[in-house]
């Protein structure tokens, strides 16, 4: 009884605090709804439970004794790992019904503002996973099969009167066997609410091309969709202010129009900027775009599009950026955020695409599905190309329950959405039709292929389509490929020149590549090309591949042999859930394979910490000069035996030191070294890579150094220590200022190191967290492939030497997060991250 009046008046506080909230929101400003107030963040305050709950979509029902959590919320990442849930999906408990409930009251709008009967409102939900059907006050809204899409409705007819209280519900049923990959489960990417006139700019509503851009000049095409909800016509204008990054305004133009009366309305306008700066992969400038609706004197909508002025071009001989001839150094990415599961973070997004820039990549393939609007609004700040994929499945299915169970009835729709979502973001240079598609081999496939490519076409004549062809000999020969603008290839470096030189004409890429595996920190030797490893790891040796897949040296290869390639999109940039090959392999004795739950793929693990290979792309994709030495240098019992030592470098030479005396020099490019790879590639098992250096040195406990050279001077270097025992841990955060949003995370690295400092490559301490002040603990991670270990606790093993905490800001606390971490037989580790407050425009939706 205690508890329940407790919950109760927390729950009536919490409720009372979201309506000051909103109510803030929605009346700050005086007289017209702007772009910033047009669209809130919905995320706080949601109950939560899983399971059915009869009778949960009916607004009196009571959900006091539910959970209350914050989107974007994932329920399946709290785990546990269960080993008789599918590993290939991540082994975590994504099938099932949730419901989410939310209760909020209707504003009142005060009397200096426009007419409150006019207001109309809208949710719009980023993505749910998955099968939702949406609620207000009882009434059904509709919902969605897919869980990668963006939806909306409108709430303006079933809206409770001002100050009255509305029930919004969502109940989700994603399904066992959905995916090839972790899809996450639940309200995973963000909600809004969107509050205008009854005269505003549609959802998705502006399109904003630039058909002629020289240096002196870009032309603007704009088209805005326009809705008017009266039952009259309205006589507007639609003024349109292009702001340079700076914010100062460089281009405006003011059209007429009437809008019919219950329907959308298509309006034109055009403008000129002149001199226009270029979004460009290394100057990523953004113009905003304000649409404004002005109806007499009054501006009764303000709607924001960010946008690019760039030219791609497609040609047999590669790609043009800004008519500049890039080679596409790509990689794939899942949606999924490691430890954070499939829950959409701003600051989680944006750090794993600062990782993948600082390593050279300059493109992103979402593999399979349209990814989070955070993704592509960070692909735009920071300057990667994106090839926007639909679909992973058609009709046919790859998983018994994927998306060929929707496929008849959404795939327009699902299509048209995505396009509409991002055909402003000058990131995106390509959609992608599907990834590997099972029509490939069959006699009819072309037909989907072109129904498809003519939706994106029609809502987007600005870009190519493209699909991932691993079955491309079959595609080619039932003319499925024909029917996208660029044909991509799944593991095919081998086929390159022959596929060149029969279709001349035609414009090709690496859809997908190497699907190298690896585990950060880990060597195995001698250096084998082995299948699995009864460890669960992946020798870090970087010559390991499943059978259809191959060493990144090989693709190397054929990308320099083969100019006209426009590139590849390596499999893959991050480690992801679920997928765990080599192990789970289908067809084979599994027995050992648990529990191997998540992919051995990544160039970077799932923590984010970088494994070698991240440097192998470092070396050949950057110029800025670079060293990276491995193994690391512990091995007892291997005194005065030869250890295989590899440099990976784009210097010119690179000189290798052990305790002093130089082992030698060596060329990049010019030393050939024997690499084990499959009949794939060649039937002789081995291919000779240039891409890096190889020192057999007899070992000796002590100092490894490999020091870089160019034009004989010392360019860069790298150290390896064999080290002690470990005696401490050492915390380090990739931010110590943070903003107190409750949304911002600070990434800290936790180290086991020896006495001196040196990183103790195979310590696996187990460190406790301890977190105190305007912060909370989110997860811990340590980038194991193989572990049961949750995410969600306050302590994890170091795994080869390093850890991941994530500590997550409190809203509204601002001050220090203290953060403690110990461990049995080590000096423990302090740290200070600040919370600062929140600078409002951090919440702004930047729509696009
Ligand atoms: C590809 C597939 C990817 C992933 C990869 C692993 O065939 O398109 O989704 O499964 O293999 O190598």
């Amino acid at each position: 009884m205690k508890s329940a009046r407790r919950i109760n008046t927390r729950r009536i506080i919490t409720r009372w605090f979201a309506f000051l909230a909103l109510l803030a929101c929605l009346t700050s400003a005086p007289g017209p709804v702007n772009a910033v107030e047009r669209c809130v963040p919905f995320n706080e305050g949601w109950k939560f439970a899983r399971g059915e709950q009869p009778g949960a979509e009916q607004p009196n029902f009571d959900d006091d004794h539910w959970a209350t959590v914050r989107l974007p919320h994932d329920w399946a990442i709290e785990g546990p790992f269960d080993p008789t849930l599918n590993p290939h999906i991540g082994a975590l408990p994504i099938s099932g019904i949730g419901w989410y409930r939310k209760s909020f009251i209707t504003p009142v709008i005060t009397a200096n503002h426009n007419d409150p009967s006019k207001r109309s409102y809208s949710i719009e939900f980023d993505g749910a996973m998955a099968n939702s059907r949406v609620w207000l006050n009882g009434h059904e809204l509709g919902g969605r099969p897919s869980g990668y899409i963006g939806f909306g409705f409108d709430l303006t007819p079933d809206l409770a009167p001002s100050g009255k209280r509305n029930e919004l519900v969502v109940r989700l049923a994603p399904e066992i066997d959905s995916s090839r990959w972790y899809p996450g489960a639940g309200i995973y990417r963000n909600v809004w609410l969107v509050v205008t006139g009854d005269l505003h700019v549609a959802r998705w509503g502006t399109y904003v091309t630039t058909p002629v851009v020289t240096d002196t000049l870009a032309t603007v095409a704009i088209r805005v969709a326009l809705r008017n909800r009266r039952a009259t016509h309205a006589d507007i204008t639609i003024r349109s202010i292009v702001q340079g990054a700076d914010g100062v305004e460089v281009a405006r133009s003011d059209v007429p129009a009437t809008l019919e009366p219950g329907t959308e309305t298509l309006v034109r306008a055009q403008l000129d900027i002149s001199h226009p700066q270029r979004w460009d992969v290394e100057r990523p400038y953004l113009y905003s775009l304000i649409t404004e609706v002005h109806q007499g004197e009054r501006t009764v909508d303000r709607y924001l599009t960010h946008f690019g002025v760039r030219t791609i071009r497609f040609t047999p001989e590669g790609f043009e950026l800004n008519g500049r001839r890039l080679k596409l150094h790509g990689v794939c990415l899942h949606h999924d955020l490691g430890a954070l599961g499939a829950a959409v973070n701003r600051r989680a997004t944006e750090r794993q695409l600062e990782i993948m820039k600082a390593a050279g990549v300059n493109a992103l393939r979402t593999s399979h599905n349209p990814p989070s609007p955070e993704l592509l609004e960070y692909a735009d700040k920071l300057g990667l190309l994106v090839i926007d994929e639909s679909f992973d499945a058609w009709k046919l299915p790859k998983a018994s329950n994927d998306y060929s169970k929707y496929f008849a009835q959404w795939s327009e729709r699902d299509v048209r959405d995505q396009v509409r979502r991002d055909r402003n973001h000058p990131s995106v240079i390509m959609w992608s039709i599907g990834n590997e598609i099972p029509e490939q081999e069959q006699a009819d496939g072309w037909k989907e292929a072109r129904r498809l490519t003519a939706f994106f076409h029609e809502e987007d004549p600005t870009r190519p389509t493209t699909s991932a062809f691993n079955l491309w000999e079959a595609a080619i020969s039932n003319k499925m490929a024909d029917e996208v603008d660029i044909p991509g290839l799944n593991y095919a470096p081998t086929h390159y020149a022959e596929l060149l030189k029969n279709h001349p004409a035609w414009i090709v890429y690496g859809s997908e590549t190497a699907s190298c595996v690896s585990s950060r920190g880990t060597y195995h030797l001698p250096i084998e090309k082995y299948t699995k490893h009864g460890s669960l790891q992946i020798s870090s040796y970087d010559i390991v591949a499943p059978p259809w897949a191959y060493c990144p040296d090989v693709e190397f290869a054929a990308q320099e042999a083969n100019p006209a390639i426009l590139g590849e999109f390596v499999w893959t940039g991050f480690d992801y859930l679920g997928e765990p090959t080599p192990y789970f392999g289908w067809n084979e004795d599994n027995s050992r394979d648990w529990p191997a739950r998540s992919s051995y793929f990544g160039m970077v693990d799932l923590a984010g910490f970088p494994k070698d290979r991240y440097y192998l792309y470092q070396s050949v994709w950057t110029t800025q000069p670079m060293v990276h030495v491995l193994p690391h240098w512990n091995w007892p019992g291997y005194v005065g035996e030869r250890i295989p030592v590899m440099v990976y470098s784009n210097a010119d030479e690179v000189e290798l030191w052990l305790n002093g005396r130089s082992q030698g020099r060596n060329k990049p490019r010019a030393q050939s070294v024997e690499i084990p790879v499959g009949p794939n590639i060649d039937p002789s098992l081995k291919f000779t890579s240039q891409y890096r250096l190889l020192w057999n040195v007899p070992y000796q406990p002590g100092v490894l150094k490999a020091v870089a050279y160019r034009a004989g001077k010392v360019v860069a270097q790298e150290t390896v220590r064999t080290a002690g025992a470990p005696a401490r841990i050492r915390l380090m955060a990739d931010r110590d200022v943070i903003t107190g949003d409750g949304d911002d995370l600070s990434f800290i690295t936790v180290r086991i190191e020896d006495q001196a400092g040196n990183l103790c490559p195979r310590a696996d301490n187990l460190v406790t967290f301890k977190i105190t002040g305007a912060g909370q603990l989110e997860a811990v991670d340590n980038g194991n492939a193989a572990t049961t270990e949750s995410f969600h606790a306050n302590f994890r093993k170091a795994f080869n030497g390093l850890a991941l905490l994530i500590v997550r800001s409190r809203s509204g606390a601002v001050g220090p997060i203290n953060i403690s971490a110990i461990a049995e037989g080590l000096a423990p580790s302090h740290l200070k991250v600040i919370a600062q407050s929140q600078a409002r425009s951090r919440h702004v939706r930047k729509i696009s």
